[in-house]
């Protein structure tokens, strides 16, 4: 049996994951597709048999948007949905649980797909997309803590890691079934989009399913009084009796450690800023930040123009190529979850930011030298694998692992809450610049992602301590005792801080 059971606890949450990369695999193709632009009118026929955008003042009586305001609405009020969603999820996930805020993320994300998929007009698919996006935001804070309270320390990171590994195979399951409805469905037709948005239901009813059958948070019973039903779930994850010793202790330590902390009574928003607390913030707020600017979803959203920048026929190479470079993110995903338990968080987090600085310097290199030398493009086109290597493995997964772990019970939720928020605000932001930094300084970007790159391993290196190894309810040593466990002390009370 071993761990089979946390395993299968992992990825089932992890099925929200999915969701969240099938939405950044799906979202970029269908907008380029015509049937969509068309149907949207942002596009239209031209005399010469080709669509074209609907742009400046040179188009006909048929459009009835502008491209660009369609398209980045279309982007904007889905993750306008995920900071809402990441919000909603801080404030409900110590009431409902975690187990069924996941559900609830679930319902929205499926109750958006269905309502973007039978569209007909702007004015219910954009409501569409920011209710998909609420369901995207309340899962990718609350699937990474529940992962991480229902697992063993020992395997806390690497579990955690699944998360971001079911990102990058919902990326590349939703690029090939787009592939494959592209080219075999009718591209002047509605099924087109209509088929590639709703194919989104599918993961998201497996997930209410599964997850319906998972087991709550033991940490979170325990917060609820629910001693009883915690001790078997936790013994049900470790594989063990609930008379093991080792089960019995851990229970204990995490029992202890609740019950010292409710003891101050109910944790409010200004607690984040305590000290002891306010470092914490800071790194989830930052680590999520600077996850965003090392410009890995202007990868992943342009990579085909990139591809094509480089000198390769749109056409012909843009899906082999996109559908190679969400191979190796998914690929790329397993190094890091090896490495996480064995090297640490902070030394992959560092290396992870130079290989991808460099990476982009000489991308940036190249694809400029380009014109003038044969043979640059390939080259350049490595590098963009080597970047997508350096993500997959290190900033992708570590930051989720790192903000689900560092925070005590009682500010857990709120705390991942900002940091998860973090996330969507700095992805929205980019999505936003990028198209405008393409217009102005074309892939000379590279070189502010490169730098942001540079930075975050500096970052790292003066400001990100090492969690490997350590139980949840041993964070206190390494970031400070919070005030609440001073009050305990200054209470001549048991210090919340348990187990050695
Ligand atoms: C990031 C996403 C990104 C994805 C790519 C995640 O960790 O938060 O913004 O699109 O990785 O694999």
């Amino acid at each position: 049996m071993g761990a089979y059971y946390q395993y299968l606890v992992a990825f089932a949450a992890g099925v929200g994951g999915l969701l969240f990369g099938y939405e950044i695999g799906v979202i970029g193709q269908v907008i380029s597709m015509d049937s969509f632009s068309s149907f949207f009118g942002y596009r239209y026929l031209a005399a010469n048999g080709d669509y074209k955008d609907c742009t400046g003042d040179d188009y006909p009586a048929s459009c009835s948007s502008l491209a660009e305001d369609t398209t980045g609405w279309v982007t904007f009020t889905f993750l306008i949905g995920c900071v809402g969603g990441a919000l909603v999820s801080s404030m409900m996930a110590d009431g409902i649980g975690r187990k069924f805020s996941i559900l609830i993320g679930g319902f929205f994300f499926t109750l958006g797909a269905a309502l973007q998929t039978s569209a007909n007009g702007l004015s219910l698919l954009y409501p569409g997309r920011v209710v998909g996006g609420v369901g995207v935001g309340i899962m990718s804070m609350s699937v990474p803590l529940y992962i991480s309270e229902t697992s063993p320390t020992a395997m806390r990171g690497r579990l955690t890691t699944v998360y971001q590994l079911m990102i990058t195979i919902g990326i590349f399951i939703a690029t090939a079934i787009n592939s494959i409805i592209i080219s075999t469905v009718d591209n002047t037709s509605a099924t087109e989009w209509r088929l590639a948005l709703g194919m989104q239901m599918v993961p998201g009813v497996i997930l209410l399913f599964i997850m319906f059958f998972m087991p709550y948070s033991p940490r979170w019973l325990i917060n609820r009084d629910r001693d009883a039903e915690a001790l078997t779930i936790l013994a049900r994850l470790r594989n063990a009796s609930e008379s093991d010793a080792a089960v019995a202790a851990e229970f204990k330590d995490i029992r202890d450690s609740v019950h010292a902390e409710r003891e101050i009574g109910e944790a409010s928003w200004s607690e984040l800023m305590a000290p002891g607390i306010g470092k914490r913030v800071f790194l989830g707020f930052f680590l999520q930040f600077f996850q965003q600017w090392t410009g890995m979803n202007v990868i992943l959203y342009y990579q085909s123009d990139l591809f094509a920048r480089m000198g390769i026929d749109k056409k012909a190479a843009s899906i082999p190529f996109t559908l190679a470079n969400d191979f190796i993110n998914f690929i790329a995903t397993f190094p890091g979850m090896y490495l996480i338990e064995r090297v640490g968080r902070r030394p992959l987090l560092i290396i992870g930011g130079v290989i991808m600085g460099t990476s982009l310097c000489i991308i940036t290199l190249f694809v400029g030298l380009s014109s003038q030398t044969p043979g640059l493009p390939w080259a350049a086109i490595v590098f963009v694998f080597i970047f997508t290597i350096g993500f997959a493995s290190t900033w992708g997964p570590i930051v989720w692992t790192y903000q689900s772990e560092i925070f005590p019970m009682r500010v857990r939720a709120k705390g991942t809450g900002i940091a998860t928020m973090s996330n969507w605000i700095w992805n929205a932001v980019i999505a936003k610049v990028s198209p405008k930094m393409i217009a102005r300084i074309n892939f000379y970007q590279y070189l502010v992602y490169a730098a942001a790159c540079f930075i975050m391993a500096v970052f790292t290196f003066v400001f990100v301590p090492e969690t490997m190894g350590k139980s949840l309810e041993e964070m206190d040593e390494i970031f400070g005792s919070p005030t609440h466990a001073r009050k305990s002390i200054e209470k001549g009370e048991k210090a919340i801080v348990t187990s050695a």
